[in-house]
């Protein structure tokens, strides 16, 4: 899909974001007046861009929206032209839930959901995914992969390990992974994942991988129990981070983590790209699998992503699900 006016007139604005951009040079490429780059000009405008405009030198970016902006991230993606669908909400009940009626329509994938504010957003287990408006991330991306269903148990992993060097290279920070769904800094969990796959007998039909995760929103506006726990990266860095421009290479990265996965390209640095995000291992850990509290020290994940624990008893233990508690030391 080529781009529209408004995202060309955008990224010509983003490259050159100390000098002035020349309306008529706009027009040109464009092919159209300088009255209706003016137009386009008005309607960036409208969703909250600021723009100083010179006579004779022309026009350069003066501010810009810092909440989630379709033109904003469609503009950052610029090696990238559209080959996705690309969906900002102001509020859904869940992107994931977003995601799957989608997918029930018939549409094709890959599409990412994404939305300022959701009112039922869900995290493992049932519970409940604290999603406040403006600040947050908050976005599914929706594939039909045509993979062994086998496979799928190292799919949030890998996802992990692309979400946390992502973040890792965008805020110059240490963030790690806790087998087998959140992004933690130091023991607070700053982002969870929730992947949902649906089955036709022994093929996977369709497959929503959603992420939540904490980029400007102050952890202590969240409900007191989760405050605690909780942490942002603009909390890890002290400073506001541009969630667009960093939503524009969570997309790119992400989707193309997910052409590695489905050629299997993945499996040649899985395992030493998850130890080196990995923080549980050689940690002392309390492992709850069905009705089991199992204690011991977590050795890392086997080839198919399960956790591997050596338990107090001294045996080595696989578990391809549970929840994990890092204990202290
Ligand atoms: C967890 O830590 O338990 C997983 C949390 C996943 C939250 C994200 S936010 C976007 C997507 N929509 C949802 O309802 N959940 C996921």
């Amino acid at each position: 899909m080529t781009p529209t006016p408004e995202i060309v007139i955008l990224r010509a604005l983003l490259e050159n974001e100390t000098r002035y951009v020349s309306g008529s040079d706009i027009a040109r490429s464009l092919d159209m007046s300088r009255v209706a780059v003016w137009q386009y000009m008005e309607k960036l405008r409208a969703q909250g861009f600021n723009f100083e405009a010179v006579r004779a030198r022309g026009y350069r970016l003066t501010g810009r929206p810092n909440v989630i902006n379709r033109s904003l991230i469609e503009a950052y993606l610029s090696t990238r032209n559209l080959t996705f669908g690309l969906e900002c909400l102001d509020e859904v009940d869940s992107t994931n839930d977003e995601a799957m009626r989608q997918l029930a329509t018939g549409r094709s994938t890959p599409f990412v959901a994404m939305a300022k504010r959701q009112t039922r957003g869900r995290g493992r287990f049932g519970r409940t995914w604290h999603s406040e408006a403006d600040g947050n991330l908050y976005v599914s991306f929706a594939f039909r992969p045509q993979v062994p269903p086998e496979r799928m148990q190292t799919f949030t992993l890998w996802m992990g390990i692309n979400v946390c060097e992502v973040v890792a290279n965008s805020t110059r920070s240490n963030p790690g992974v806790k087998w087998p769904n959140d992004i933690l800094f130091d023991g607070h969990k700053a982002g969870g994942m929730l992947t949902e796959a649906r089955m036709d007998a022994d093929q996977i039909r369709d497959l929503v991988f959603g992420l939540g995760l904490n980029i400007n929103h102050a952890p202590e506006l969240l409900p007191e129990a989760s405050a605690r726990r909780a942490t942002s990266l603009s909390e890890q860095t002290r400073a506001s981070l541009d969630i667009n421009k960093f939503t524009a290479a969570l997309i790119g990265r992400v989707l193309d983590a997910y052409d590695q996965f489905v050629s299997g390209e993945y499996m040649k640095t899985f395992a030493d790209r998850w130890h080196a995000c990995d923080v549980l291992r050689d940690k002392p850990v309390s492992l709850v699998h069905g009705p089991r509290t199992i204690a011991g020290i977590a050795l890392g994940i086997d080839d198919e992503g399960s956790l591997l624990v050596r338990t107090d008893k001294g045996k080595t233990e696989r578990f391809r699900a549970g929840e994990v508690t890092l204990q202290k030391v």
